[in-house]
């Protein structure tokens, strides 16, 4: 492999890096991550693709519907990544799948974002999933701005909402803007960072709202002129004491990921969300430098750099094409180009990159760090590898993570054994489970972390490779990866423990342990090896 000079002094402007937004909404389902996606693209001009969006959430909910939309994948890689411009901004929305059941993929697509939003019900408040997501996030200190959503139905106080944020996520949380009653007494909100008042305009569903009224403060009379008496004095009640009770907005405590401004609206009714594109315009990160395991990438290196962070089956399952998500970290793109697969060491020249940038996908050609290339392949990309033009980059921080639920998969037909571990191997290397080849035996050990993947395996693995599959359960409770300096002693630990050992796709050792018993005494027995709950790409 040739080094490259990495000189920077023909850096790619830094305005169009400045330019980028690469972010992803977190939320637990129902809250309204699809209303809000709508949302976003209809102010961001990308109108068309808003009646897709919701389309897809609705069909999402019944799992049997689910199946369907997933087979036809042309869908979600079309909205796997929405593109769209606001306020001289390019955003790069990814989507994180959205069912009730959880998947690595969500984890996965969060490491390729600069920063998050996270949407709450301001009647449910923090719930299951937002709190999962925003642990991920946590991991990586993304930045998240926080919307609270359905304020126009009854919800919770605001005090509270703030209060539950903080306690719950253990993160500082300032309010950018107030909202002005709730439920039918919902009259709007008064904008903290711009000092404006933005009004609900009733009846006006699918029209833009206006940008409110600028103000002088909370003592401007043009509040009094345009709120009733008693809604204008609890404002300005309530922001005294959410000023006395809150620390004051530091761009530094968020860009950190310590602290969330918190914008207030009803998606549904187009209320606030030009507030949230006007906060992540001015305060959000562009693309932020990505650790690798030498080094750290600016994002404005003249040399390509990405790397792949989902991987996603394409329309025609006959053709078992794949499409790879790649996440840019430096450099500027262009269709046709050379790059360097690091893992392999193979030049892959890119001929037909699915961009996502433009607002006219036909035409887009080029593409640079924090946006999003989709590369059709056979099968030879896995998550986690590097692209670049030369250099040997492994970017860190895009972990697999030790499933929470196992099954022993069979084929239906014994003599199908060899075709189901194909298969198998096949998705895990698409990232949808863990897929453990334990040492003693034919079974196969599959990991996953929601229950619902194990019907869409089954379902793929028999319509796309024909081998119907059984599920069943396992004494094995949790999986760990052995790591450890020392290869004689991993060795030595392999031996002992052959019946609780098993190979991941990589074909990394992992103990299987039988509960958490077994686990300790592993870790008591071995005290020169690690036993890991998450693994690096090799
Ligand atoms: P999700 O992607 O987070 O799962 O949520 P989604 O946007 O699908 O919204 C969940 C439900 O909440 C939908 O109602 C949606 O219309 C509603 N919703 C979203 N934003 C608001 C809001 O600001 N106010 C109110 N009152 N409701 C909101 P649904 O009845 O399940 O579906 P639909 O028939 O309305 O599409």
């Amino acid at each position: 492999m040739t080094q490259p000079a990495f000189s920077r002094d023909e850096a790619v402007p830094s305005s169009v890096i400045d330019r980028r937004r690469t972010f992803a909404i977190i939320s637990h389902p129902d809250a309204g991550k699809t209303t809000l996606t709508e949302k976003l693209l209809l102010f961001g001009g990308a109108i068309q693709l808003a009646g897709a969006v919701k389309a897809r959430g609705e069909a999402r909910r019944a799992h049997s519907d689910w199946m369907k939309v997933e087979r036809e994948r042309g869908i979600s890689v079309a909205s796997s990544v929405m593109t769209y411009d606001y306020a001289g901004r390019v955003f790069n929305l990814l989507d994180t799948p959205g069912h009730e059941d959880f998947s690595e993929d969500t984890y996965r697509t969060l490491t390729a974002v600069d920063s998050a939003v996270m949407v709450i019900d301001a009647a449910k408040g923090i719930e299951e999933q937002t709190r999962k997501l925003f642990e991920v996030c946590r991991l990586r200190d993304v930045p998240i701005v926080t919307f609270v959503n359905k304020l126009d139905r009854e919800g919770r106080d605001p005090f509270e909402i703030l209060d539950e944020i903080e306690q719950t996520l253990a993160l500082d949380v300032t309010p950018a803007s107030w909202p002005i009653g709730m439920g039918r007494s919902f009259l709007g909100c008064y904008n903290l960072f711009q000092e404006r008042l933005v009004l609900l305009e009733k009846g006006t569903k699918g029209a833009l709202p206006s940008e409110g009224a600028a103000c002088d403060g909370l003592d401007d009379p043009k509040l009094d002129a345009l709120l009733p008496a008693d809604a204008v004095a609890t404002l300005r009640e309530e922001v005294e004491m959410a000023r006395g009770l809150c620390p004051a907005f530091s761009l530094d405590a968020y860009r950190e990921g310590h602290m969330t401004p918190v914008f207030f609206g009803s998606a549904i009714n187009n209320f606030g969300v030009r507030e949230l594109l006007d906060g992540l315009a001015a305060l959000a990160p562009s693309p932020r430098p990505q650790p690798a395991r030498d080094r750290v990438v600016a994002p404005d290196e003249k040399a390509v750099s990405g790397f792949v962070f989902k991987i996603q089956a394409n329309m025609d399952p006959k053709h078992r094409d794949r499409i790879a998500f790649v996440r840019l970290c430096s450099g500027h793109f262009k269709r046709g180009m050379k790059l360097t697969h690091v893992r392999t060491g193979k030049a892959m020249v890119i001929h037909t990159p699915v961009l996502f940038l433009a607002q006219d996908r036909e035409v887009a050609e080029e593409a640079h760090a924090g946006d999003i290339i989709g590369l059709p392949n056979h099968g030879n990309l896995r998550i986690g590898d590097a692209l670049t033009e030369g250099e040997g980059l492994r970017f860190t921080g895009i972990p697999s993570f030790a499933p929470e639920m196992l099954q022993k998969a069979r084929p239906v037909d014994p003599l199908k054994g060899k075709h189901l571990g194909r298969a198998l191997q096949q998705l895990a290397e698409e990232g949808v489970a863990s897929v453990f080849k334990p040492m003693i035996g034919a079974d196969w050990i599959v990991g996953v972390v929601g229950s619902l993947q194990f019907d869409v395996m089954a379902d793929r693995i028999r319509t796309e490779y024909d081998v119907p599959v059984i599920f069943e359960p396992t004494p094995v409770h949790a999986v760990r990866w052995v790591e450890g300096d020392d290869a004689r002693l991993i060795k030595r630990f392999v031996d002992a423990n052959q019946s609780a050992v098993a190979e991941d796709h990589d074909g990394a050792p992992v103990f299987m342990a039988r509960n958490a018993w077994h686990l300790d005494k592993a870790a008591e027995e071995f005290p020169g090896l690690r036993f890991e709950k998450t693994k690096e790409p090799v």
